[in-house]
């Protein structure tokens, strides 16, 4: 399979797997645990708006910052200008937030709620300079799509 046939095929299983439960932590930590083990990544999961900050959500792989600010690293930099940025090496992005020493290449999903506002982030490590690409960044925005309406669908 190819990369896009890749992602096809997880969208449909992140949706199948999450829909018609009522337990926001536990479909984010299976779609995260399904994203993660599917695609090999190095570190793959979700920081949560909360006020001007994101807080650590749930996720799989090393040990991560509990708080981000808006604006700051990636994340915050994704959540303040309400887009996904793909960072090809980590060390030339100003402001990067190394929480693993070993991350090269990064990718932040926004998820928006009703209003269009950014409600939470999806961060996705790895261990390999470039790689993410546009196939990454459209697919990782369709899946964040599903998770959001099926798992955070009142926010
Ligand atoms: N590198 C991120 C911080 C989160 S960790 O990658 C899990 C950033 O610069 O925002």
């Amino acid at each position: 399979m190819d990369k896009n046939e890749t992602y096809q095929l997880l969208a449909k299983q992140v949706e199948s797997l999450i829909e018609g439960e009522h337990n926001p932590t536990g479909q984010l930590a299976n779609a995260v645990a399904l994203i993660h083990e599917t695609m090999a990544f190095w570190w793959t999961g979700f920081y949560m708006v909360d006020g001007d900050a994101l807080q650590l959500g749930v996720f799989q792989g090393p040990v991560a910052c509990y708080t981000i600010k808006r604006g700051k690293g990636v994340c915050g930099t994704a959540w303040q200008e309400n887009r996904t940025i793909v960072v090809p090496d980590v060390e030339q992005f100003p402001g990067h937030i190394a929480c693993s020493s070993e991350s090269r290449s990064e990718i932040v999903v926004p998820l928006h709620g009703s209003q269009g506002n950014v409600i939470a982030v999806l961060d996705i490590d790895s261990k390999e300079v470039a790689t993410f690409d546009d196939i990454d960044a459209r697919w990782l925005e369709e899946i964040a799509r599903i998770i959001t309406r099926h798992a955070l669908p009142h926010l």
